[in-house]
């Protein structure tokens, strides 16, 4: 029986998953990097550290910097990405995301967040969903980032109720292996490989087709 859902927040909560590829864009012009969406996908569902080092890699530059350098680059873009996502609301809340969490709440489904982002707490605040989570996993506690388990197993360790009886949601590939290798059953939003389950966006999200898929 279905007992939790842990949720990614960016985009799959609120897009934006698009803010961040407009800040780390804006990195990349100022040290000569430049990338489209598709590269973009891969920095979906990674850490921070991680992206900088993927952008740098790409452009040949891993050993141009010292790890001051580095972490100033990575102030620099989340600067510009709380600058971006300033004034995001209600209205920012991704198409059958409230309605999903309104039917887990009535029917006594608990509810965690399993983000890479340290920024998640903030964002759920703007977004004025934070009561709906009984949990959120702290990034920087987790050892192995996505697509690693460790994020949806620590999911599933503070809400105290086990993976079989959890679903993950996810937007990225990363996140859907972190779901798969955790055995969570896995919601995958966009185009994705390996998901237990697959929909087109989030609006295709709805609380009886997804007991329906997780009871099959
Ligand atoms: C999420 C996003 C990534 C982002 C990461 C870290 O996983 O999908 O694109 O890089 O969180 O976010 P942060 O807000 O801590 O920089
Ligand atoms: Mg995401």
């Amino acid at each position: 029986m279905l007992k939790a859902i842990a949720f990614d927040l960016d985009g799959v909560l609120t897009d934006t998953a698009e803010y961040h590829y407009l800040a780390w864009k804006e990195l990349g012009k100022k040290i000569g990097i430049d990338f489209d969406r598709e590269f973009n996908e891969k920095l979906k569902g990674i850490s921070r550290g991680e992206s900088l080092e993927l952008i740098l890699a790409l452009g040949d530059q891993q050993k141009a910097y010292t790890p001051e350098e580095k972490t100033e680059m990575m102030v620099w873009k989340n600067d510009l990405y709380i600058e971006l996502i300033q004034n995001i609301t209600k209205k920012d809340i991704l198409p059958g995301i409230l309605p999903l969490l309104e039917a887990l709440k009535e029917n006594n489904i608990k509810m965690a967040i399993a983000s890479a982002s340290k920024n998640a707490p903030m964002i759920l605040e703007k977004l004025g969903i934070i009561s709906y989570f009984d949990t959120i996993v702290d990034p920087s506690s987790i050892a192995n980032g996505k697509p690693f388990p460790d994020i949806f197993i620590a999911a599933s360790e503070q809400l105290n109720i086990p993976v079989s009886q959890m679903i993950g949601i996810e937007d990225s590939q990363a996140g859907i292996t972190s779901i798969n290798d955790s055995q969570m059953f896995s919601v995958g939003v966009g185009v994705l490989e390996q998901a237990d389950y697959l929909v087109p966006s989030t609006a295709e999200l709805n609380f009886d087709s997804i007991i329906a898929q997780f009871n099959n």
